[in-house]
């Protein structure tokens, strides 16, 4: 064993590289013969030669793991020497110049198949997943978003044991073979890249329903989850209907087959898949039910089956040419499931989700080792670029496109991008392009967005001129030097805002300067100052309003002017972020302390306790948002705020001193609002009643922590009729008393109830992972031990984990850094058998270099043992090396 090798450096992929393919495939006959252990792909492609490429040009397809059967062209078998044929590539030394067909024969063991990438069985259902480069493991393919193929596949396998058989597009045919086996043909009559060829083979059930089109077409829709579970698919088929209509009512976008089919699986690595007309879902993202499923399972899974589909147009009519374009149909997708999600349920609340999304998981990517532009120029390994960055900082890019142009200009754009580019595969440019086109707006300094990695820190200065009314404000923007880019350049900026007068409401103003347009401020240069005039008196200015940037904001407000706006600002994004700031101060200035016992929260807490408290009580707000306002940063983003020297344990400990501040402050009035928004009515998903329930369950952890006993968690736990209060409280109970004979009966009785439903027991795994203290480090080893644990299963092991290692700092940071050492074993044996799901967990050592000395070392030294392994994949390789290379 060696301790120094550094991790070996993979072929990098770049950008600037880009050059079409040699030949074009316009079609693609494919057979598939499913068995678990030894099936086989038959694949008969059409080849042309480009209008460039000289004749005799060798032609070389990508595979990966493939075992060659046989290789024939124009149906007669190639002589050996005319092509090479290995794992990870086919050549054709010196293919005809005239169109020919190439025949592959290659030879698949699914059931061996744990990457959960290509063929592979999930609990006896045969399934696919390609995006990005799983084709490769099916057949020799020019396995690349740019090449688009009309797909026709016909699958065969045992009638027993795949009474269902589905694949893309419409069903041609189906029949039955000798031996008690079975086929169907399905023809996918639109041109489509590898990456979303999908197939399915398994005893499933579909619950039937239909929508009919703007046009009158009726379209087919099923569901296809395993048998007796088709009622737990209601949700989803409701939202998949009110999704289809969404998209015809906001982008006029219509369904383009005559079926369209969604199939749930329990091994998959990531949340959905967007295959065209057969969408392939984790079934977290299916299957619910009150019982089993939370408030926010319920709006996931209509916002990922709302995401899936609206890839249709954003994503498979319109793909990306290469790799490097994925925030093209990902970031652009994004913002549309979140405007969905925001008339679906309250705009606002919407977007506090949306925006503490992005603040808590992309910023500190965008801090970190990780940091990458929204279109990176280069990767290693492209299952890595799936990352906060690219969807979600990429849906801000779109957000902010939409906020200059303003409604009706944006979408007009949008129309412009469907009808140029359906069937194409576009580039970032082709799509800013139609922005540039549509509006006649410069759209070149925007470009920078999509270059320049790094969160902007915007920083604001504000001078008010008493005799003139006149307010000026300073805005500076600055970017900090990442690998890709050192020097950085200033980008166009939009700020929503407000100026709020003494009585809440906006003041009227008057400004002379062009770059405010509306309720918009669009800063563009390094500094840039604004003047308004008009003014009775001094106004408490409301910057980035809405979020409108992914910025970091200075506001330069006092922490008086920040408490007014807490509680009087109309943009309720403000208001929050105004309070968010003030809890967030007091929290790190508490933590960040020298004094060696209890960090000691400071003395202006006691005011912005009580800030909290008025909004509690403050009838017309919606009840989701005051439970935004009741709960603290989490530690996570504690620590993302402190940004060095970070010791979890005086996070945590500072953390608690301010609930048990709140607590006491709400300790009358908390447990009234509890009594009045209970929900009394009986259960239902919709958004009010979640919201309520969200209020009421965060005000019973406040009335438990002033009563100091588990009753209130016990009652919650007992008399729930949902999930979402059952589990907050078993919550309660394991964060609060974690060692009560309450928490232990709970436990118990929730394994009972629930021991037959794995993503149920999903939610039990993760409550005790996040329990806190240091000790739950062998609760999670003796986990990994449970029967329904396995390492093979991404939900089982984000479930245990993730969240320890994600949401549990004082367990996983322990000093000791025991817990590091365990998630670097972790993830050395998943990478064996699952890399994308290895290098997945790796990202929960990204904030190293933010620690205190110790625990930096501890991680340091835990990174870099994952580092001298020698047979690294090169997800996890990738993952490794960017995080230990120098800092930039
Ligand atoms: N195209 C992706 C799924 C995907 C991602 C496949 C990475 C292969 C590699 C899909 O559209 C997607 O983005 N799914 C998200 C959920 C979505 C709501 C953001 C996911 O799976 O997490
Ligand atoms: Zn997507």
């Amino acid at each position: 064993m060696t301790h120094n090798t550094a991790p070996q450096q993979p072929p990098l992929y770049r950008l600037e590289e880009y050059r079409p393919t040699a030949y074009a495939l316009p079609a693609v006959r494919l057979e598939l013969d499913l068995r678990p252990a030894a099936a086989r792909a038959t694949a008969e492609l059409d080849i042309v030669r480009r209008p460039g490429t000289r004749a005799g040009a060798p032609l070389v397809l990508d595979g990966d793991g493939l075992r060659l059967v046989s290789v024939a062209l124009n149906g007669k078998a190639l002589d050996h020497r005319a092509f090479h044929a290995a794992p990870e590539r086919l050549e054709i030394i010196n293919p005809p110049a005239e169109p020919f067909t190439l025949t592959i024969i290659t030879e698949l063991n699914p059931a061996a198949n744990r990457a959960l990438m290509g063929l592979y069985c999930s609990n006896g259902i045969f399934c696919t997943q390609c995006e990005a480069e799983g084709f490769r493991r099916i057949t020799y393919f020019y396995d690349r978003p740019d090449v688009l193929s009309v797909y026709t596949v016909r699958l065969e396998a045992d009638k027993a044991a795949c009474p269902v058989l589905l694949a893309n597009g419409n069903r041609q045919e189906t029949g039955d073979l000798p031996g008690g086996r079975h086929f169907a043909v399905w023809h996918d009559p639109h041109p489509k890249p590898s990456y979303l060829f999908a197939c399915v083979g398994g005893a499933l059930e579909a619950l039937e329903d239909s929508f009919t089109t703007q046009e009158g077409k009726k379209i087919e829709l099923n569901i296809y989850v395993e048998p007796g579970k088709a009622a737990r698919a209601l949700y989803a088929m409701d939202s998949l209907k009110r999704a289809f209509a969404w998209d015809e009512a906001q982008f006029g976008r219509v369904y383009d087959l005559d079926i369209f089919n969604i199939v749930a699986v329990s091994d998959f690595n990531m949340g959905a898949m967007e295959n065209k007309g057969l969408n392939i879902f984790n079934d977290k993202y299916v299957l619910a039910d009150p019982q089993s499923a939370t408030d926010s399972d319920y709006a996931n899974i209509e916002r990922v089956i709302a995401h899936e589909y609206f890839h249709n147009w954003t994503g498979n009519r319109i793909t990306c040419r290469d790799w490097f374009q994925l925030c093209l149909k990902e970031g652009l997708t994004v913002y549309r499931d979140q405007e969905f999600s925001g008339d679906m349920r309250s705009r606002p609340v919407q977007r506090l989700i949306d925006t503490a999304f992005l603040t808590g998981t992309q910023f500190a990517e965008d801090a970190g080792p990780l940091a990458h532009p929204v279109r990176p120029r280069q990767y290693a390994e492209i299952n890595n670029f799936y990352t906060a960055t690219v969807y979600e900082k990429g849906a801000e890019l779109v957000r902010m496109i939409a906020t200059l142009l303003g409604e009706p200009a944006f979408k007009a754009a949008m129309t412009l991008y469907f009808d140029r580019h359906d069937g194409q595969a576009c580039t970032i440019e082709d799509f800013i392009q139609c922005f540039a086109d549509s509006s006649g707006r410069d759209f070149s300094q925007f470009m920078l967005w999509y270059e320049q990695a790094g969160t902007p820190l915007v920083t604001a200065a504000w001078a008010y001129d008493e005799a003139g009314g006149s307010l000026t404000v300073t805005l500076e923007q600055s970017l900090r030097p990442t690998a890709e880019c050192r020097d950085k350049r200033p980008m166009p900026i939009p700020l929503r805002f407000g100026l709020v007068g003494p009585d809440g409401a906006d003041m009227a103003y008057k400004t002379a300067d062009k770059a405010v347009q509306g309720n918009v401020l669009l800063l563009t240069q390094a500094k840039q100052s604004f003047c308004f005039t008009g003014l009775s008196s001094r106004p408490a200015p409301s910057l980035l309003r809405g979020f409108s940037a992914p910025v970091r904001l200075v506001t330069g407000l006092t922490a008086k002017e920040r408490l007014f706006l807490a509680v009087s600002d109309s943009d309720p994004v403000n208001r929050y972020q105004a309070l968010r700031s003030l809890v967030t101060e007091a929290l790190i200035t508490a933590a960040a302390g020298k004094d060696s016992g209890a960090p000691a929260l400071p003395p202006e807490s006691a005011a912005i306790a009580a800030a909290v408290a008025q909004i509690a009580a403050e009838e017309r707000l919606e009840p989701a948002f005051r439970a935004f306002c009741l709960s603290l940063p989490s530690e996570a983003e504690l620590a993302e705020a402190q940004g060095s020297n970070v010791n979890p344990d005086r996070i945590f400990a500072a953390r608690q001193s301010f609930l048990r501040l709140l607590a006491t402050k709400g300790q009358t009035g908390f447990p009234v609002l509890r009594r009045h928004y209970r929900v009394k009515d009986t259960f239902s998903p919709i958004a009010a009643q979640a919201g309520r329930r969200a209020f009421a369950n965060i005000l019973a952890e406040y009335s438990l922590i002033a009563a100091g006993s588990p009753a209130i968690a016990a009652a919650l736990y007992e008399k729930a009729d949902n999930m979402t209060d059952r589990l907050a409280g078993l919550r309660l109970l394991l964060h609060y008393f974690p060692a009560a004979a309450a928490t232990q009966q709970a436990l118990a009785d929730f394994e009972t109830r629930f021991g037959d439903n794995a993503l149920a027991m999903d939610k039990w795994f993760a409550a005790q992972a996040t329990a806190a203290g240091p000790e739950r480090l062998e609760t999670i080893r003796q986990l990994t031990r449970h029967r329904l644990f396995s390492y093979d299963n991404p939900n089982r092991v984000r479930a245990l984990i993730g969240s320890f290692a994600g949401q549990c700092p004082t367990g996983f940071h322990r000093p000791d850094g025991a817990a590091y050492r365990f998630l670097a074993a972790v993830i050395l044996q998943i990478d064996r058998h699952n890399p994308q799901l290895a290098a997945r967990l790796l990202g929960f050592m990204q904030g190293w270099r933010r620690l205190e000395p110790q625990r930096r070392g501890q991680m340091q030294a835990a990174l870099q043992h994952i580092a001298a392994e020698s047979a690294l994949s090169r997800d996890v390789g990738d993952i490794v090396s960017r995080l230990l290379a120098p800092a930039a």
